[in-house]
């Protein structure tokens, strides 16, 4: 009998890991919990959240689930995979210790300086008053970081003293992010190119997949708030072999030897957000998942099934396994809300999608929907990813372009250029 897969989350990462893991041969099944309108389409969506562990194992134990992926960080961070691992079922992510190296950006920052990993100079604070004196006497711009979780909205890059000021009583005294900015992270502010790195961990050893680049600001010319992302392309066209082995190296070597040296153990995706800067890569962060929506472009180029990537991630066999990428590039042009990463209104009627998805080479990966009485409606920030592949960044963009210029809803935003030359900073 074939195989029967739960992914938990709902954003177009799960619909893209969906569509990519319900190709395989082995897999008979897939499951939502709680997915969106576009995992509807291809499996069942089940209405438990990523973060009821209890729910989601009596769920795995009822429908036989071979194996569980985990989609969203909150979810790792509140142990879910602990609970599986510990129930004795198969279950794709690092158990919430490890987890913390994206949870807490502070228990990351000392990580990697114990360990020798290059990153932005830092100092943390949990007294207000004095995160306030260091920044009256520190040099700009200056980046505030909330320690914990907060969608990608927790990073405040400060111009001057009065931005910092306003960004420590944001998160410290107005505790916009809740618990997650009771302690901060300030930082040296790196100049570069960012890119997005993604690399399975076996607890051995690891298998690095292609660059991507994310476009995190909400608008055109990367000018606007930080999101979650807008868009993606892969590869990122500034990773060559020699800044590969420095990944390699300076990286993902001393981050399997930190995580050895400290006794953790790290089984999953590893996806450091980079900073590629005239002195060399330096990490932004740790993510300990898939990125969002960098995974829509990932499995748009992996030829291969990803069945086995997963197992082999689990088992610790990683090096059995040599994945197909497919030569062609890969673009993901996310299609937002009116008023995104801020407030926005929901259930907007979606309008196109089949006209899109009919485009050869153009795939559209749903993430804020919502199936309502035969309609597709929004339900999210970022509502959907249309990605496109072809041979040659420009071709796939275009393509991305073609199918994007097909959807509409009341109040849409997008960026018009995802994948297109950068200045240079
Ligand atoms: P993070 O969630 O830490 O990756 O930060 C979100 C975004 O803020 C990053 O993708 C960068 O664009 C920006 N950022 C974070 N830290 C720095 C830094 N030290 N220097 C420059 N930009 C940064
Ligand atoms: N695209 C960035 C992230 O998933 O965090």
């Amino acid at each position: 009998m074939g195989m029967r897969i739960l992914i938990t989350g709902s954003g177009g990462r799960e619909h893209a890991l969906a569509w990519k893991l319900s190709q395989s041969s082995r897999v008979e099944r897939v499951y939502a919990a709680p997915g969106n309108a576009g995992t509807a389409l291809i499996g069942e969506n089940v209405p438990i959240s990523p973060e009821d562990a209890a729910g989601l194992l009596a769920f795995a134990r009822e429908h036989r689930i071979d194996l569980t992926v985990v989609g969203p960080d909150d979810a790792l961070a509140a142990g879910v995979v602990d609970v599986f691992e510990d129930a004795g079922l198969r279950i794709f992510g690092p158990r919430a210790a490890a987890a913390r190296l994206e949870s807490s950006k502070a228990f990351a920052k000392d990580f990697m300086q114990r360990h020798g990993i290059p990153t932005a100079a830092y100092r943390e604070f949990t007294d207000s008053a004095e995160a306030r004196d260091y920044c009256r006497a520190a040099n700009y711009p200056l980046v505030v970081k909330a320690d914990g979780l907060a969608l990608g909205k927790g990073v405040i890059i400060a111009a001057d003293a009065e931005q910092a000021d306003a960004a420590i009583r944001t998160c410290m005294e107005d505790k916009v992010f809740g618990a997650a900015g009771m302690k901060v992270v300030v930082e040296e502010f790196l100049v570069g190119v960012e890119c997005s790195i993604h690399a399975l961990v076996d607890g051995s050893g690891y298998l690095l997949f292609p660059d991507c680049r994310d476009h995190k600001k909400a608008l055109d010319g990367d000018l606007g708030l930080n999101t979650g992302g807008m868009g993606t392309i892969c590869p990122s066209g500034t990773v060559d072999e020699e800044m590969t082995a420095r990944i390699r190296a300076e990286i993902l070597d001393r981050f399997m030897a930190g995580i050895r040296a400290d006794g953790l153990s790290f089984r999953g995706m590893l996806f450091p957000g980079l900073m590629l800067t005239a002195e060399g890569p330096k990490v932004l962060e740790f993510n300990c998942r898939w990125g969002d929506p960098e995974t829509q472009v990932l499995v748009r180029r992996l030829n291969s099934d990803m069945v086995p990537l997963l197992e082999a991630t689990i088992d610790g066999t990683l090096t059995d396994q040599f994945p197909v990428w497919d030569d062609a590039a890969a673009v993901c042009v996310i299609l937002a809300s009116g008023g995104y990463p801020g407030a926005y209104e929901k259930g907007k009627a979606i309008h196109g999608l089949s006209k899109a998805a009919f485009i050869e080479g153009v795939e559209v990966f749903h993430a804020g929907t919502k199936a309502s009485d035969g309609q597709v409606l929004t339900s999210g920030g970022r509502v959907l990813g249309v990605t496109g592949k072809a041979l040659g960044l420009e071709a796939a963009r275009a393509l991305a372009y073609l199918g994007a210029d097909e959807i509409s809803f009341d109040g849409m935003q997008r960026r018009n250029d995802i994948g297109a030359p950068r200045r240079m900073p």
